[in-house]
């Protein structure tokens, strides 16, 4: 799907955007763990998270679906049943990492598979770790799924310390933390983001957490059971970000988010773009078992920043955005730190230079991060951004940044292939244009 996006809208009016896409994963896992009946409300329907919901479905959950609300009759923690073929997870590595977490510890042997983006992701950052626990996981050699999980009779707990900022990788842990035998302890010195820490708390399973300077511990005890809960889904900070973005660069644009997650593991954007210099109020701010207020945007004169890398995990999803933000700001942006962004849906250091060169934005690559050069201030109400075509590589968050940043060229822009925006992102386009924009399928 390639999208037409004409420029120089401005962005005006209130919106809402769907659940977030990490705590609906976490929430349907947890609910389907618990012993009982749980409601989710919020919940994002988006392709990724529609693929852990029918990945449950397959190992024996029954799940009532209306809209956005689901009730999960969960069957407890060694509950689910042998799935009848491979489970495909489409796009969505946040549900191959942590289901892998979870199927590990059940009693019979299961498949992950996925779409072609998913099947190139690197999986030994999960095997590795769990395997030393006593677990058997199979990747190919090149360490890619499909993954075969084997069953096994005993596993032991693990001290382990992460090597890499990964949500993912510290979330398959825990999860596979509550099959094996006395407490284990997962150590993170990069903050990343703690929604399974949340909803574990929320489902009442044990937790510890201790942190110390730069330092977080984090101990769990295999519980006898799980009790279901109602959880409620906030809006996705990281869907918000988009339109924040777009608010920011677009003249004469005022918009308010309401109901948005506002995790600090969360919101390094927010922090970033403050010391660019962007007029961002957050409204209402209330406390859930995640925070969450209403984010109030204006049109902002911009300038370039030397990020700190520290806040590079709480930032990881909205990298291109920033990148966006920066090619329009005074001055030179200096981003380091991120080498995870090569293993995204798509290397998205190396996608977003490609887009922002097609923009006639100069960047220069490095193997972690990226320097971005502001566009001529004086050129910045003339457009400035060259237009044209440009592929977004069939990665959602390439292809949403692209868009805005096509808001600001001297003509229409084509963004191609941008079918995976449902992953993350259903109804992203109708949003937009409810905001003033003008998007179209081609
Ligand atoms: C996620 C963690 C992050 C993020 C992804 C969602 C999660 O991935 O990029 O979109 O829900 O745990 P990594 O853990 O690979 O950084």
């Amino acid at each position: 799907m390639d999208l037409i996006v004409e420029p120089g809208r401005a962005l005006k009016g209130e919106i809402q955007v769907p659940g977030d896409k990490s705590i609906s994963h976490r929430a349907i896992m947890c609910a389907s763990l618990a012993s009982g009946v749980s409601t989710i409300s919020g919940f994002l329907e988006s392709e990724d998270c529609l693929a852990t919901l029918k990945a449950f479905q397959s190992l024996g959950i029954n799940i009532d679906r209306n809209r956005s609300l689901i009730k999960v009759q969960g069957k407890g923690l060694y509950g689910l049943k042998k799935p009848d073929k491979s489970l495909d997870l489409g796009n969505s590595g946040t549900s191959m990492r942590l289901i892998t977490g979870i199927l590990a510890g059940q009693k019979f042997n299961s498949v992950l598979s996925g779409d072609e983006s998913l099947l190139k992701r690197p999986m030994e950052r999960i095997t590795n770790p769990l395997n030393s626990m006593g677990y058997s996981i199979k990747a190919q050699e090149d360490g890619t799924p499909p993954l075969e999980i084997f069953n096994v009779q005993k596993v032991s707990s693990i001290n382990y310390e992460l090597p890499m900022a990964s949500a993912q990788v510290k979330s398959c842990l825990m999860f596979a933390s509550l099959f094996a035998e006395g407490e284990s302890v997962i150590k993170e010195n990069f903050r990343t983001r703690d929604h399974t820490e949340r909803m574990f708390l929320k489902f009442a399973i044990p937790i510890h957490i201790s942190e110390l300077e730069s330092t977080k511990l984090i101990s769990i005890t295999p519980p006898k059971d799980i009790k279901p809960c109602d959880i409620n889904v906030c809006g996705d900070f990281s869907s918000a970000s988009f339109f924040i973005l777009a608010a920011l660069i677009s003249p004469n644009s005022h918009v308010l988010i309401r109901n948005v997650g506002i995790n600090s593991t969360r919101t390094g954007f927010l922090v970033a773009l403050r010391e660019m210099g962007a007029n961002i109020t957050i409204k209402n701010p209330k406390n859930s078992f995640e925070p969450v207020a209403d984010i109030e945007v204006k049109t902002s004169k911009l300038k370039g920043v030397t990020l700190d890398p520290k806040l590079v995990p709480n930032i990881i999803d909205e990298l291109p955005s920033l990148f966006i933000a920066s090619a329009l700001a005074e001055g030179t942006t200096k981003i380091r730190g991120a080498k995870e962004l090569r293993y995204k849906e798509s290397d998205r250091l190396e996608s977003m230079a490609q887009s922002l060169d097609k923009f006639g934005v100069t960047s220069k690559l490095v193997e972690d991060g990226i320097d971005i050069k502001g566009l001529d201030q004086s050129d910045l109400d003339k457009g400035p951004f060259d237009s044209g075509e440009i592929d977004s590589f069939g990665d959602h968050r390439v292809a949403m940044a692209s868009i805005m940043g096509a808001l600001r060229s001297k003509g229409t822009c084509k963004i191609k292939n941008c079918e995976n925006i449902s992953t993350s992102f259903p109804g992203f386009i109708e949003l937009s244009n409810q905001l003033g924009l003008d998007i179209k399928k081609e």
